[in-house]
């Protein structure tokens, strides 16, 4: 083995010249690979975007670890944009409710074009956000934009989305169920979840189990070949 690569962290290692830690590899045989992806997608095809939450209470400890999850998300220029405010006080959940509704009834009944209301009947939306109270935490996701902790923000969008992707992938994982929600626009979720002007809301995501007889829309994904193009 290469001496140097075992050098310990922020000393620089083979000729490089930034400090380097010898990389921890996730080793996998080559024969088990195809399986291991194929289990992993049998889970995720799993994932459902869910509206009807219980409110049965949530296992000690998953929010935690998917917020960890999400925060290893690769980030440009490693920046780590990111901010998770977790909700479970019922008085700020009720904040949270009354203030995404009065943003949601102008938006479906003023300012959505009409072809983007038809987009959104076959999921059966509506103003109505009840599942802000019932379910037992909402993650409102904050975008980390130009500041004092960001001097130099680098492809702020794309890293929080990535992160976002991991944190439902964990909470799927670890069975409970959530709902990516983008009230539009969300500035009045800067003052319920005391946040600075430099962090901008981006996702709202309930977390819970859902209810025992939810229901989803019949909708499909589409199939490789359309979203795949091999050259
Ligand atoms: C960026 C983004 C914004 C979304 N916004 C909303 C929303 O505001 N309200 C809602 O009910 N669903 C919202 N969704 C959920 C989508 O409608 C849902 O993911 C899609 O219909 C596919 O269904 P599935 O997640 O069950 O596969 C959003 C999803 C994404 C990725």
């Amino acid at each position: 083995m290469d001496q140097t690569n075992e050098q310990p962290s922020g000393v620089p290692t083979g000729g490089l010249a930034y400090p380097t830690v010898p990389h921890r590899p996730l080793t996998v045989p080559a024969g088990a690979a195809e399986e291991r992806a194929r289990t992993f997608h049998e889970v995720m095809d799993r994932r459902r975007t869910v509206r009807d939450f219980s409110d049965r209470p949530l296992p000690e400890g998953v929010l935690e670890w998917a917020i960890r999850t999400a925060a290893t998300a690769p980030s440009g220029a490693n920046v780590q944009p990111w901010r998770f405010v977790v909700l479970t006080d019922p008085e700020r959940k009720r904040r949270l409710r009354e203030a995404a509704e009065a943003e949601e009834r102008e938006f479906y009944g003023r300012r959505a074009s009409a072809e983007w209301l038809e987009a959104l009947a076959p999921l059966g939306t509506d103003w109505s956000k009840p599942f802000l109270e019932v379910a037992p935490a909402v993650i409102v996701v904050f975008e980390v934009h130009k500041g004092p902790e960001t001097p130099r923000p680098y492809y702020t969008k794309e890293s929080v989305g990535i992160a976002v992707g991991l944190l439902l992938a964990t909470l799927h994982q670890a069975g409970l169920a959530t709902l990516t929600h983008t009230p539009s626009p969300m500035r009045f979720l800067n003052e319920v979840c005391d946040r600075p002007p430099e962090e901008r809301a981006a996702y709202v995501i309930p977390v819970g189990y859902p209810a025992e007889d939810a229901r989803v829309p019949d909708i499909h994904r589409k199939p490789l070949e359309q979203v795949m193009i091999r050259l």
